[in-house]
């Protein structure tokens, strides 16, 4: 394994954008990975885990640390009558795995098709669309802890899984992971909670999809709402949904009375936060300089080409100020600075 030095992080990231890691390798195996942590306690600089690059935005002047670009890979499973249990190692492709996991007629990833990143990454930021979250399905999640510098599994509860959120992602810069196990189904039941899934399927007129088609139809829906990652840079959705008390949702309604609200339960509301960029701020596809918000999406920020980190942190800021001034709600953002 090597470590190469003043490597450019632009082509490591989804968003293009950013400056150089002053050491950078690839870690295709354990070996590497502790290679790699023996570097950085003899030269004394931190460590920055890196997957798909698909969640991140780089600082221009870029990190003074060491990346790891973790691809080590490898998919097993074990099957318990209906029951599979299949561990993925972290640099596994998160799409291709679900595109394996969907052919194999394995229930219980195919709501989470089209996502780009890695498998290490989805139990870090439990990512999730279409109602369906990483949490619902995880198992175990194996993982280096570098503080302690010692292995450890941790059971779905020990994750502390929230909404975008987890215990590797509170302890941020503490643990590695390695691989996760999913418990998925033979016999599973598909999710058509969500209203863009109803739609979609309705317009197709199937009554009955298959798990395939489920798939089809999240990755259909994807290609509409979300730019193209060959064309734009982009990593999805800047900032999170927001959570508010059902009495200061109540207040917006009377001003906003088509605002969409999604109880959470009796005391709190959740309301996508692309309806307040998009009808209350007017956000959704403005463009500044090289960056902007996406035509169909407001919530994602773009770089149309040569953006620099800091007009990324200048469009949010304007947003976070905007939202603040018109609704009175403190947004928080999804995607990772790395500096
Ligand atoms: N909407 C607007 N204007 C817009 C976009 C959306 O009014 O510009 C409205 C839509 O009509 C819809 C609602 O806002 O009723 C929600 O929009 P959407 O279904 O696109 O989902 P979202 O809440 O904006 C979340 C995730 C996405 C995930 C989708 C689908 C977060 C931060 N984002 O977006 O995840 O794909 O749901 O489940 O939770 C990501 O994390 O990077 C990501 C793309």
């Amino acid at each position: 394994m090597k470590i190469q030095e003043n490597v450019s992080l632009k082509e490591y990231t989804t968003f293009k954008i950013g400056g150089p890691a002053k050491f950078f390798c690839v870690v295709k195996n354990e070996n590497d990975l502790i290679e790699a942590f023996n570097f950085s306690k003899k030269n004394k600089v931190p460590v920055f885990v890196l997957g798909g690059g698909s969640n991140i935005l780089v600082a221009d002047e870029g990190y003074q640390g060491l990346v790891i670009k973790m691809e080590m890979t490898g998919i097993v499973h074990a099957e318990d009558g209906d029951v599979v249990h299949v561990t993925a190692m972290a640099g596994e492709d998160w799409d291709k795995f679900v595109e394996k996991m969907v052919g194999m007629g394995f229930y219980g990833l195919e709501n989470l098709s089209g996502i780009p990143g890695t498998v290490g990454a989805s139990p870090v930021q439990n990512i999730g669309a279409y109602g369906v979250e990483a949490k619902d399905t995880i198992e175990l999640v194996y993982v280096l802890d570098m503080q302690k510098d010692e292995y450890k599994t941790f059971t779905n509860n020990e994750c502390k899984f929230d909404y975008r959120n987890s215990i590797f992602k509170e302890e941020e810069g503490r643990y590695v992971v390695l691989s996760v196990t999913f418990k998925l189904n033979k016999k599973g039941r598909l999710n058509f909670g969500y209203k863009d899934i109803q739609e979609a399927f309705a317009v197709k007129r199937i009554k009955v999809p298959t798990l395939k088609q489920m798939r089809e139809i999240v990755l259909d829906i994807r290609s509409r709402k979300l730019p193209d990652l060959r064309k734009y840079g982009t990593a999805g959705s800047f900032f999170k949904n927001v959570i508010v008390s059902s009495a200061k949702a109540q207040e917006l309604l009377a001003k906003y009375p088509d605002m969409i609200v999604h109880a959470v339960n009796n005391k709190k509301v959740k309301i996508p936060l692309a309806w307040i960029l998009d009808h209350v701020c007017g956000f959704r596809g403005v463009k500044k300089g090289n960056v902007g918000t996406y035509q169909n999406q407001a919530l994602v920020l773009v770089n149309f080409g040569n953006a620099t980190a800091k007009e990324i942190i200048d469009l949010a800021q304007k947003m976070v100020d905007k939202v603040f001034e018109e609704t009175g709600i403190e947004i928080e953002t999804e995607v990772e600075y790395l500096n």
